[in-house]
């Protein structure tokens, strides 16, 4: 292919050889829009860094995933800011705990939207971390059976999918053994399969108020520079029985989306993160870029590299942007 026989302008000529031609496709029926619920009523509090979300009461998320639901998205993922904090997270699995309640008015009031839960720890320990603490030190073994209460309470009040983000070993096994033996064997589990010890999650930690009080959270995450420690995340949680694969974040890790897209045949979904969105809002705010176009453009990489599904704070913009187009 060399010029002048080859000239690869030529399919780029119009705007219908650019569309027959066009490799990859964004649709709205790709994403999922995370939402903050917590409790009270008509409460809607603005998270500064991330414009346009909300901490939501029941009564206003449900109005928020209509309108989700009737822009054609077709899932919300639910993340809880509980009243109390603890050692042990009790309001991570309490029957009438926020997520809980949110997923039983989710269930009967809006139609054709599939709920996922998020199923973690660190929205509701006293100190931050995705797990028990003892002596100072993240137990593993001593999580799991906390995060597989919080996985079935979440589909006891209707859940239909839950998505483990603790990134504990042999959560994904214990989770699933937990709904199998409850008659919960069609519930899917979406598991953060690699999730990176990420700097953008900062807003995302204001948001639901659940930074570490002491140390990081590099004893579970993921070490940035790893991705061949990815494939063994991945290849283990898929053996344990998870039903789609989750990269996160998904803008600084296309090469992991890509890598995992070789190697695993489950659908995979990548987590475009808060930084992400927030990093892209703040430069559009100072007219430093045209945010729409940057959104656009990172959702179609994310997709490029190999995502089937895009968790994003902009699912709502970008539903509007596709159905304009
Ligand atoms: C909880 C969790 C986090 C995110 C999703 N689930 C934060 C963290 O690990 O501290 C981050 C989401 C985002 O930044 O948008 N473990």
């Amino acid at each position: 292919m060399f010029f002048p026989d080859y000239r690869a302008r030529r399919l780029r000529q119009s705007e219908n050889f650019r569309r027959m031609i066009r490799e990859t496709t964004l649709s709205v029926d790709d994403l999922i829009l995370p939402l903050f619920s917590v409790g009270g009523k008509g409460v809607k509090n603005p998270i500064p860094s991330m414009p346009g979300h909300f901490q939501l009461s029941v009564d206003k998320i449900v109005k928020e995933a209509i309108v989700a639901r009737d822009l054609g998205i077709p899932a919300v993922m639910l993340f809880g800011i509980p009243d109390k904090k603890d050692a042990l997270a009790t309001s991570a699995y309490a029957k009438n705990g926020i997520v809980q309640k949110t997923v039983r008015a989710l269930k009967d009031k809006v139609k054709d939207l599939a709920v996922i839960t998020d199923v973690c720890l660190c929205e509701y320990t006293d100190h931050g971390h995705c797990g028990v603490v003892q002596d100072g030190i993240i137990n593993n073994d001593a999580t799991l059976d906390l995060l597989a209460r919080t996985a079935l309470s979440h589909a006891q009040a209707g859940a239909d999918m839950v998505a483990p983000s603790d990134m504990m070993d042999g959560r994904v096994a214990e989770i699933r053994d937990a709904l199998d033996e409850n008659g919960f064997e069609s519930v899917p589990i979406m598991s953060y399969a690699a999730k990176y010890c990420s700097a953008f999650y900062y807003p995302f930690r204001q948001a639901v108020e659940s930074a570490p009080k002491f140390g990081d959270r590099r004893t579970y995450q993921m070490d940035p520079a790893n991705s061949l420690e990815a494939i063994r995340e991945v290849t283990m949680d898929v053996e344990e029985g998870a039903d789609i694969i989750m990269i996160k974040p998904a803008r600084a890790y296309l090469d992991i989306i890509c890598r995992v897209r070789e190697e695993i045949d489950l659908p995979v979904a990548a987590y475009n993160v808060s930084g992400e969105f927030a990093m892209i809002k703040a430069a559009d705010k100072l007219g430093w870029l045209d945010g729409s176009k940057v959104m656009m453009e990172s959702l179609i990489a994310i997709k490029r590299a190999g995502a089937d599904i895009i968790l994003t704070y902009f699912a709502k913009e970008a539903a509007k942007k596709l159905r304009q187009d």
